[in-house]
C-alpha cells in the first residue's frame, strides 16, 4: 500500500454552533480512489468543503502529504496541489471555456494565469464540442463534464469531486468514471469522489467512506462494500 496523501483525524465541522460533521477521520494512500457515499443530508458536501478550507468553523487535522491545510485558503490549495470541483457549480458561464480552464489552473478567480501553458488549455478545449471561445454556460448543457477539466489543467495530485455524474446521461456518466480511473492509474491522481451514484462510483474506487450523520458509518474497500448486502439493498437497491 502506497503512502497516505490524505490524513483526515478528528475531523468535526459545520457552518455555525452545531456541527455536521462529528470526529470524521480516514486516510487516502496516494494514487487511489476513496468513494465517499451516503443518503442525501449525510454531510458529504460538507466534508468536501471541510477539506477545501470553505467552512467557518473547523476543528481536527487535515493533511496532504504531510502538511497540514488547516487555515490554507480556498483559493491557495492549488498550490498544495489540492482542485475542489464543486457540486454543479465549477463553471463560471460568463466566461468563455478557454478562460475557464485557465482559471481552474490558477485556483484564482480574476485574472488567467500565466504558468499554465496555453497548450494545456488548447488540449482540453479541443475535446470539447463548443471550442473554446463558447461561453462556459454551454458546458452545462452538452460538455457538463468540461467542468472536471477545468480543474485538472492544474495537474493536481489531489482531485475533490462532489458528485461528478449528477443529472449526465449514463454514457457520460461512465466516460467520468472510465477517464478518473485512467487518470489514476497513469498518472497517479488521487481522489475523493463523493457520489450518491454508489453503483458507478465503487467499480472504480479503492476504498469506500459511508458518512451517516455527519459520521464515517463503515469505511472498508469499494469491492466489500459493493457486495456487502446490507450496503447493496440500502444504497444500491438490490
Ligand atoms: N450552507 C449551509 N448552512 C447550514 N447548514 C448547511 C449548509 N449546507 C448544508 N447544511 C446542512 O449540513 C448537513 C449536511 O449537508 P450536506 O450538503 O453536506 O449533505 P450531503 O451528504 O452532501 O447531501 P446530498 O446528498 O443531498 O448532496 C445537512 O443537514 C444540511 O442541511
Ligand atoms: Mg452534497
Amino acid at each position: 500500500m502506497s503512502a497516505p496523501l490524505l490524513r483526515v483525524e478528528s475531523l468535526t465541522a459545520g457552518y455555525g454552533a452545531a456541527p455536521v460533521l462529528q470526529d470524521v477521520a480516514f486516510v487516502v494512500p496516494a494514487g487511489t480512489i476513496a468513494a465517499v457515499v451516503g443518503p442525501n443530508g449525510a454531510g458529504k458536501t460538507t466534508l468536501l468543503r471541510a477539506l477545501s478550507g470553505s467552512l467557518p468553523s473547523i476543528q481536527g487535522t487535515i493533511s496532504v502529504s504531510g502538511t497540514s491545510l488547516r487555515g490554507v485558503p480556498t483559493e491557495k490549495l492549488v498550490h498544495h496541489g489540492v482542485a475542489h470541483v464543486p457540486e454543479g457549480r465549477g463553471v463560471i458561464g460568463e466566461l468563455t471555456v478557454d478562460e475557464n480552464l485557465r482559471l481552474g489552473g490558477c485556483g484564482e478567480r480574476i485574472a488567467p494565469t500565466p504558468s499554465v501553458p496555453s497548450r494545456k488549455c488548447t488540449r482540453c478545449s479541443s475535446r470539447s464540442p463548443g471550442a473554446a471561445t463558447a461561453r462556459g454556460t454551454s458546458l452545462r448543457r452538452g460538455t457538463a463534464n468540461a467542468r472536471d477539466r477545468t480543474r485538472l489543467v492544474a495537474r493536481p495530485t489531489l482531485l475533490l469531486l462532489d458528485e461528478p455524474s449528477l443529472g449526465l446521461a449514463p454514457r457520460i456518466v461512465d466516460l467520468i468514471m472510465t477517464t478518473l480511473r485512467d487518470l489514476r492509474d497513469r498518472t497517479g491522481l488521487t481522489v475523493v469522489l463523493v457520489e450518491q451514484n454508489a453503483h458507478s462510483a465503487l467499480p472504480i474506487s479503492d476504498q469506500a467512506i459511508v458518512l451517516s450523520l455527519g459520521r464515517v458509518a463503515i469505511a472498508t474497500s469499494a469491492a466489500e462494500l459493493a457486495h456487502d448486502p446490507e450496503f447493496r439493498t440500502t444504497y444500491l437497491g438490490f
